[in-house]
């Protein structure tokens, strides 16, 4: 007979070996970096001019950073820095090279979500990520997902539970039990709020001590930071059914939305939510916390049922909240109002332009959904498979590893995607309330 006790046991001796495996083959090379880019990429497709006017600007203005040249090559590579700093110095036919972003905003959110294991969630956001740092953007991440998927394929491995969502979200039931604690009783209302009392065992893991940056990491890309996730996060949905019971008028759901309002609004320009294939605690806090909803999709008729019965579930689990929760004190701009998205997407992932039913599926989407569905889907491609010890981009992956065509044509279906996708963005943001 196996009971809790000895379960504990099995996974004690677990970590144990764990700890000593992750020893054994860490080393720093094995550290995730980031490559250099070189001037072909940089004119053509980064900063999408042609490369000899490229070239002839560099060459007439030797204060500019010249990136380095290989030993037995001619072309020039350029880290990610220096194309920062091109972007800010050049202008092209007098255009500047700067991205778009709406004066006096704060950043914008968007989270990758359906509860479709599966789906392309982490790709997309890994890529869009990627994209967006190469278009100019400073990105934050927030990995909701415990499988870490995303948190891995940037790099990060060794992260504690208190530094994820989990401890975003434990941290705020403390804040707001004691903001309840500290009204006034009998106030305007008339209604008396009782007092609650946090166990010892919440209270002691000192997470109201956390400043806002503590969640924050940063990663091998130098605009894109990332609050991670971890295996032990999973453990979450639990504890956050246990932490409803000790508030009950925790608004559990806006944990996340209220943390990142606490962020300068010019840190970041784009934060991206990578969710976790379930409807649960954190994926409300991520869907809750997103100005812009995005749907990946697999094109097969099974993912088609699986992301019709997701809309009617988030709408379920939406209309809830709104009816639980009609007077919590919600983020900025959003009191007692139910919770509206600036933007929904479905976009088709694993897309094979050559297979009928795939093309079917494509017509199918956009009867239904129509201009929810976005124009250009993704791919199907054998670059983005696992290469090596991390899940990589094909941004990140070299060009010169692999047959040149593969990698143009993996490059140019992400383009496609992320290019609509931050135009759908900037439309949200124009319309996107100041901070009242
Ligand atoms: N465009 C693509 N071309 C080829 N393979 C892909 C593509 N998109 C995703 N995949 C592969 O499909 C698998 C699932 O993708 P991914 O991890 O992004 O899905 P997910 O929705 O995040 O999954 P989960 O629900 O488990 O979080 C991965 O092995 C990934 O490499
Ligand atoms: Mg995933």
């Amino acid at each position: 007979m196996y009971t809790y006790e000895d379960l504990h046991v099995l996974q004690s001796q677990s970590l144990k070996m764990q700890g000593w495996i992750r020893k054994q083959t860490f080393s720093p090379e094995l550290e995730k970096t980031l490559r250099r880019f070189s001037s072909w990429e940089v004119s053509e497709l980064i900063f999408q001019v042609n490369q000899s006017t490229f070239r002839g600007r560099l060459a007439a203005d030797p204060s500019l950073p010249a990136g380095e040249v290989e030993e037995d090559g001619r072309q020039r590579w350029f880290s990610l820095e220096e194309i920062n700093e091109l972007r800010r110095r050049m202008k092209i036919n007098r255009k500047t090279l700067l991205p778009r972003r709406p004066a006096g905003k704060r950043a914008i959110r968007a989270a990758i979500a359906n509860f479709k294991g599966g789906a392309g969630k982490s790709t997309v956001a890994l890529h869009f990520a990627h994209a967006a740092a190469l278009d100019g953007y400073r990105v934050l991440c927030v990995d909701f997902d415990p499988q870490a998927t995303l948190s891995h394929s940037m790099g990060l491995s060794d992260v504690s539970e208190d530094h994820t969502v989990w401890g975003i979200m434990a941290r705020d039931l403390i804040r707001e039990t004691d903001r309840m604690n500290a009204m006034p009783s009998g106030a305007a209302s008339g209604a008396s709020v009782p007092q609650r009392r946090l166990p010892a065992s919440v209270r002691d893991m000192g997470l109201e001590e956390l400043r806002v940056s503590d969640f924050i990491q940063n990663t091998s890309w130098p605009t894109i930071d990332l609050i991670p996730s971890c295996a032990n996060a999973a453990f979450v949905e639990f504890a956050s059914a246990q932490y409803r019971h000790l508030n009950p008028d925790w608004s559990f759901f806006a944990a996340v939305a209220r943390y990142l309002d606490a962020i300068p609004d010019d840190s970041y320009d784009m934060i991206i939510f990578d969710c976790p294939p379930a409807i649960g605690y954190q994926s409300m806090n991520a869907v809750f916390a997103a100005d812009v909803l995005y749907i990946p999709s697999g094109p097969g008729y099974w993912e088609y049922d699986s992301t019709t019965s997701f809309i009617g579930q988030l709408s379920e689990a939406l209309e809830d909240l709104n009816a639980g929760f009609r007077d919590v004190a919600f983020p900025a701009g959003n009191h007692g109002r139910p919770k509206a998205f600036l933007d929904v997407r479905f976009l088709l992932t694993r897309f094979e332009p050559g297979n009928d039913l795939h093309r079917a599926m494509y017509d199918a989407f956009g009867k239904v959904f129509g201009e929810r569905l976005a124009e250009h889907p993704i791919e199907l491609t054998r670059a983005v498979e696992q290469s090596g010890r991390f899940l990589s981009s094909v941004y990140e992956i070299d060009y010169r590893n692999m047959t040149r065509e593969t990698w143009r044509r993996a490059r140019a279906t992400f383009d496609r995607a992320y290019g609509e996708f931050r135009d759908n963005l900037i439309a949200a943001w124009d319309d996107m309330e100041d901070k009242a």
